[in-house]
């Protein structure tokens, strides 16, 4: 009888077995050390953890429901040399369609997600509070500086590392000291100055994770909060789109070029691509129609970009992040 031996495994699938197996070694040890009750789960499906709703799972999944259990899972998950990716709300990302090796974690545990009145006009908040509670929480405490926040669709640990802003307003412009991890697990406390924050970036955020800040506020009347926090609202929804999207693909190459203006101008709002497409609204936003895939909205911004290049000599540069592996 002839006995037929296997074929060989390539180098790749000898990688990928390796990978996956310390995966598996990393949920058993996370699952014992974590407290009892932590959300931690495989294979995670990402798409609707995320505003634009395209993009695959994530090998593992982890909401630590404290500090200490956050410190626990960065330990085991560099110990094992496998990669980890802070999630937001997901709303200025793009996952693409194979998804995302190594460990998501979500700082969305009520020990991220609250928010305090504190002396002196501030407000002191976890990671993962939304941007609209902190603009609402600063309203009800008679401050103003923050409405420009409301209708950021994100959460404060999102909004520290992308100094995300809205209506001529920066996220570091509140900031008054904000707490972060780096990748040893020791905690930082730094003033806002400290963090170097620019347009759309904070450097120091790329390699730490924002646990906490202290925002400032100043005392002003309950009905101008309002008025400004109303009239963001209106500038929003008429200019922004409703459907599916992740804000704005692309940062602003100066201020006196939007990306928006320019794509407009080149007539390429409706450009679409499977199910991505160029909003009708603002040409900044690329929306999901339904059945995007994230292969269709990456196809989008390269020919948005290479129209841009070619008529305008342009580079533009995306101010989504994009993660994640190829489907
Ligand atoms: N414009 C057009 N056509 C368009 C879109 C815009 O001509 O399709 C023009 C507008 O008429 C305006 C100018 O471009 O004269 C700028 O537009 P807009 O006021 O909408 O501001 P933006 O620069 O496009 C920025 C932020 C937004 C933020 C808004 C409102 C960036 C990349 N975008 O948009 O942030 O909400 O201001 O303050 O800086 C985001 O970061 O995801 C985001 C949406």
């Amino acid at each position: 009888m002839i006995k037929l031996s296997p074929e060989p495994l390539t180098p790749a699938q000898i990688a990928e077995c390796d990978r996956a197996q310390d995966v598996s070694f990393l949920y058993r040890d996370l699952s014992l050390l974590l407290p009892a009750g932590t959300v931690l789960r495989r294979d995670e499906p990402l798409a609707r953890r995320t505003t634009l709703r395209v993009g695959g799972p994530a090998d593992l999944y982890v909401e630590p429901p404290s500090e200490s259990a956050l410190g626990t899972v960065l330990e085991l998950t560099q110990l094992r040399g496998i990669p980890w990716f802070v999630l937001g709300r997901g709303s200025n990302l793009l996952i693409r369609d194979g998804g995302i090796r190594g460990v998501v974690i979500s700082l969305q545990a009520p020990a991220f997600t609250t928010v305090q009145i504190l002396p002196e006009n501030r407000l002191g908040a976890g990671a993962g509070v939304p941007l609209k509670t902190l603009a609402n929480t600063a309203r009800q405490a008679g401050l103003t500086g923050l409405e420009f926040l409301e209708g950021i669709p994100g959460n404060l640990g999102g909004a520290l590392r992308m100094n995300a802003g809205a209506m001529g307003h920066w996220t570091f412009d509140v900031v008054h000291s904000f707490r972060c991890l780096d990748r040893s697990g020791k905690i930082h406390e730094l003033t806002a100055a400290q963090a170097g924050a620019h347009y759309r970036g904070c450097p120091m955020l790329r390699n730490h994770i924002a646990l906490s800040a202290v925002l400032q506020g100043t005392p002003a009347d309950r009905t101008a909060i309002d008025e400004r926090m109303s009239s963001s609202n209106t500038k929003r929804w008429s200019s922004q789109p409703r459907q599916p999207s992740a804000g704005c693909t692309f940062k602003n190459p100066t201020p006196e070029t939007p990306a928006g203006r320019l794509i407009d101008e080149l007539g390429l709002k409706g450009t679409r691509i499977g199910g991505a497409m160029v909003s009708d609204v603002h040409a900044n936003f690329f929306v999901n129609l339904g059945g995007a895939t994230a292969t269709d909205v990456l196809r989008l911004i390269d020919l948005i970009k290479a129209r841009v290049r070619e008529a305008r000599g342009i580079e533009l540069e995306t101010e989504v992040e994009i993660v994640g592996e190829e489907g």
